[in-house]
């Protein structure tokens, strides 16, 4: 038995040869969290196979830590319950550590074939990365304006610094953004409104740890920008009477004050709607808003929108003749007013067509009346002025009606009959209002009063002349027409008539159409003459 591992000691030992001397342990130094665990790896070589007779680790060169032999395990003081051995591999696990525990490892361990291996190493027991801090020089900043300086701070053992932008690294172009060489002083010279929004993370980190800072977002006061305002409805021109809106708006942190100005004067309404109802004239003219933002100091002005309200045109009218008028005698004046809005165009109509002025026709200057002078038959009609100015029309309209005739009396019916025949005179007039008929016989007045004269049979005492006399009684004005009846003996045969006799009846036809007398005279004499209602 001896003999046989006396033996095997020298195979062994002349096997591992090469190795004599190897450390344990593999090159140091070892670093570790406090608070967390830490294992001491080993080097295992071939001739290690079998289990080791005895393992035993200590602590800078004297203190035991623990010691395996056949007989069990041994702990230093304060390393029960914080070390774990691995018997089979001499590896050594420590926890949780704190800052004594940085130091000197050695293990020693002896194999069953009385081989010894030792190795040395060294721990160094890093504090943990805790308590990563964003500290800003300012709680708030102004675009442009500020420079904001944003400082990382943590604990922990060896830290080195980065920051993050978001989710990506954060670019210093050291101009606008710098860090400092130590990366934990971040510097935005005239900062922008989004540069620290990110949010920005700070992270702290070691070789064996890192931490993040809460995110840090700043708000950077800016504007106002971009001002805009609308007017609705957009139309230059407004009625008088509309609601008008105005709306502003401008971009800006925090949101600005909008101030409303009417023709270069702040009116008393701040905010972002300028709601005008019911506008009157004197709400013409030019608006604007103005933006402020007290925070940056800064203002706006947007550009100026101007509007003029125009009050419509009402109750329109056509002031008139009063009285009646006579053709060729009247005169007529119309006159077209609005009670409310002026007009910019003034038209006149008669009968849906432009009213063409003549001689007689005349159109004031203005447009704002018609004379006629004298009035004709033919100025009868449906007058109309149209006013219009930029927001509507109105217009109104007046029938004049012209009284004239009677004209053109004609009377018509048989000339020559024989005793017994029927014979039927019509008289006829063109006359407004409708002519009054009296027939005279023979310049004596016969009692007929209707348009027609009827002799139901003839007798020879019928011959004479019949004078039909058209009257109006509106103008005053009397046509009279003649016209000759010869009643022939009765039975006479149309032929039996000589030559002689024909010739003298025709003479005396055309010597009685040649002696119709027109008589004119003034029927109402005591009746005041018409006029010109002006
Ligand atoms: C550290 O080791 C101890 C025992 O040695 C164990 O209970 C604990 O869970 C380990 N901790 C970690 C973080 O591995
Ligand atoms: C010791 O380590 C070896 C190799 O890693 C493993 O197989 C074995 O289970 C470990 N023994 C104990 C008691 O942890
Ligand atoms: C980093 O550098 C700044 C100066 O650039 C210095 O004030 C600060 O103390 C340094 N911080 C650390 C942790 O080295
Ligand atoms: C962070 O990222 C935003 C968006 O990409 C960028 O606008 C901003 O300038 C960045 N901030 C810094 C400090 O670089
Ligand atoms: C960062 O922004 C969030 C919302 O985006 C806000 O709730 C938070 O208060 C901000 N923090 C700071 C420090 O401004
Ligand atoms: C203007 O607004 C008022 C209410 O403020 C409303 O009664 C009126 O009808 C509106 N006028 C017009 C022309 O829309
Ligand atoms: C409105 O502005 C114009 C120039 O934009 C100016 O000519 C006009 O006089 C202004 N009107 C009033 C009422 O201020
Ligand atoms: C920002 O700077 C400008 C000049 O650069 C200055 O007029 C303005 O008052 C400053 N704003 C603030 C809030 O300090
Ligand atoms: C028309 O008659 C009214 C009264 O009937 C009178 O007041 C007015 O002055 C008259 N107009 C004209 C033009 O004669
Ligand atoms: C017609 O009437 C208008 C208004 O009533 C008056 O101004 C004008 O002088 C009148 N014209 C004539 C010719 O009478
Ligand atoms: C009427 O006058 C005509 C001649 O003009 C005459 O012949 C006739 O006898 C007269 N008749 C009467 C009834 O006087
Ligand atoms: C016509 O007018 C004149 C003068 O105005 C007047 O004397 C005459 O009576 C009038 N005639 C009629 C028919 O009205």
């Amino acid at each position: 038995m001896d003999l046989f591992n006396l033996r095997s000691l020298v195979i062994l030992l002349s096997a591992v040869g090469c190795c004599k001397g190897q450390s344990a342990l593999p090159p140091g130094p070892l670093e570790g969290v406090q608070g967390k665990n830490i294992t001491f790896e080993t080097i295992i070589i071939p001739t290690d196979v079998g289990d080791f007779i005895t393992v035993s680790w200590n602590f800078n060169g004297l203190v035991p830590v623990v010691t395996y032999a056949p007989k069990g395990e041994t702990f230093g003081v304060g390393y029960a319950g914080r070390v774990s051995l691995n018997s089979s591999t001499g590896v050594l696990k420590l926890g949780p550590l704190t800052a004594k525990d940085s130091g000197d490892y050695a293990v020693t361990l002896v194999t069953s074939a009385a081989v010894q291996r030792t190795g040395t190493t060294s721990l160094r027991v890093l504090e943990p990365v805790s308590v990563v801090t964003i500290t800003s020089n300012l709680n708030e900043a102004v675009e442009f304006n500020s420079t904001v300086v944003l400082t990382c701070s943590a604990k922990g053992s060896f830290l080195m610094y980065k920051w993050l932008n978001g989710t990506a690294p954060l670019v210093a172009d050291g101009k606008h953004v710098t860090l400092s060489a130590n990366s934990t002083v971040l510097t935005v010279a005239g900062v922008f409104r989004k540069d620290l929004v990110g949010p920005i993370y700070c992270t702290a980190f070691n070789k064996l740890e890192s931490d993040n800072s809460a995110p840090f977002n700043l708000t950077v006061t800016y504007g106002p920008e971009n001002i805009a305002m609308t007017v609705t409805p957009t139309a230059e021109v407004q009625k008088q009477g509309s609601n008008i809106t105005l709306t502003c708006s401008a971009q800006s942190s925090p949101a600005a004050v909008l101030q409303w100005i009417h023709n270069g004067v702040p009116l008393n309404v701040i905010g972002p709607k300028l709601v005008l109802a019911n506008v009157v004239e004197a709400q013409s003219g030019n608006y604007s808003c103005m933006a402020s933002n007290a925070k940056t100091l800064r203002y706006l002005e947007s550009t100026t929108s101007k509007f003029t309200v125009v009050e419509a045109i009402s109750g329109t009218k056509i002031t008139g003749p009063n009285g009646t008028l006579v053709a060729g005698n009247s005169t007529a004046n119309l006159s077209c007013q609005a009670t409310a809005g002026t007009a910019d165009t003034r038209v006149w109509l008669k009968n849906g067509v432009a009213l063409s002025p003549s001689n007689r026709v005349m159109v004031s200057a203005d447009k704002s009346s018609v004379t006629i002078k004298p009035v004709q038959k033919e100025d009868s009609g449906e007058y109309q002025c149209k006013l219009t100015n930029a927001v509507n029309t109105d217009s109104a309209s007046l029938k004049i009606v012209v009284n004239f005739g009677p004209e053109t009396v004609s009377v018509k019916g048989e000339s020559v009959v024989k005793v017994k025949e029927p014979v039927t005179l019509k008289c006829a007039a063109v006359s407004l209002p409708a002519a009054t008929y009296i027939w005279k016989f023979n310049g004596t007045l016969t009692g007929v009063t209707t348009a027609e004269y009827i002799i139901e049979a003839a007798v020879y005492k019928d011959n004479g002349i019949y004078t039909c006399e058209a009257s109006n009684t509106v103008t005053g004005l009397s046509t009279a027409v003649a016209h000759k009846l010869f009643v022939k003996e009765e039975g006479t045969p149309d032929d039996g008539l000589t030559g002689g006799q024909i010739a003298g009846i025709v003479i005396g036809v055309l010597i009685a159409l040649v002696l119709i007398i027109v008589v004119v005279r003034y029927m109402r004499k005591k009746k005041t003459p018409i006029e010109s209602p002006y």
